[in-house]
């Protein structure tokens, strides 16, 4: 495998709050924030734990406030592969449950993991990333790291040109997601992930990082090289990226790098 480097260089910037529910608050407010200026916004979203509070906030500002998605349109990250969208454990499922099931957003599009061909996978890869471009682009992509220093399912080795495509998960991944899926026997082994590239084009991006168990991967893509064994480490690269953490999963982060 070929290794891209780049230098420590970091154009983003690191916010620091007390607590996840601080946390949630600050990243919120800038989405919010967003779609209230740019009503036709386009938002990439992640799963896993780490945004539940965003989504949870924003469809309380949606109901509470008015927040208004009828002209947002959103793409999520990544899908398990094989995955059926009706499936429980499908981020398709995740992302009707715990967001668009409660706000009023027409448009939101998550990589399609139904098995097929692999010409027809890199088939549908494409549309995604075309479907992107002809919504004029992402203007602020949300992301989680998981503790392979992945973002997305971009896992260790994605080099940063990369674009949506069918990657395989991590060791680490799917025994973080065995719980979930009740074993880790049950867990794919692969899944479709917008690439590095495809979310370095987004216009904004924030990432986001809670708990003492993220802090040595926060610590690795914040202060070593930038790698592409460690994926989260391009967001630094961008020039209008925040990494926004609460104060256990920035433990280990020296003071210089905040
Ligand atoms: C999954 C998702 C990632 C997410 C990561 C971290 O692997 N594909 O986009 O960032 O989990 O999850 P959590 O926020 O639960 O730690």
């Amino acid at each position: 495998m070929t290794s891209t480097t780049a230098d420590r260089a970091t154009s983003a910037s690191v916010f620091v709050v007390p607590d996840y529910d601080t946390l949630c608050d600050l990243v919120t407010n800038r989405i919010a924030a967003l779609v209230h200026d740019k009503p036709n916004a386009v938002l990439g979203l992640a799963t896993g734990s780490t945004p539940l509070g965003v989504y949870d906030r924003l469809a309380r500002r949606h109901a509470g406030d008015g927040l208004d998605f009828s002209q947002v349109t959103c793409f999520n990250l990544d899908e398990y592969y094989p995955m059926d969208a009706n499936s429980p454990h499908s981020y398709h499922h995740f992302m009707q449950e715990n967001l668009f099931s409660r706000i009023n957003c027409p448009r939101w599009f998550v990589p399609d993991g139904q098995p097929r061909g692999e010409a027809e996978i890199a088939h549908a890869c494409r549309d995604y990333e075309a479907r992107i471009a002809a919504s004029g682009g992402i203007d602020l992509q949300l992301l989680g790291i998981g503790r392979s220093g992945h973002i997305g399912f971009n896992e260790p080795g994605s080099p940063p040109d990369s674009r949506t495509r069918l990657v395989t998960l991590h060791a680490m991944t799917r025994q973080d997601a065995a719980d979930s899926f009740g074993g880790l026997g049950n867990v794919p082994r692969q899944a479709v992930s917008m690439g590095i590239g495809t979310i370095l084009d987004a216009r904004e991006i924030v990432m986001m990082a809670s708990g003492a168990a993220k802090a040595s991967i926060v610590q690795s893509a914040w202060t070593e090289d930038v790698a592409d064994h460690v994926p989260a480490s391009w967001v630094r690269l961008h020039p209008n990226a925040r990494l926004c953490l609460d104060t256990d999963a920035a433990s280990l982060l020296p003071h210089e790098n905040r």
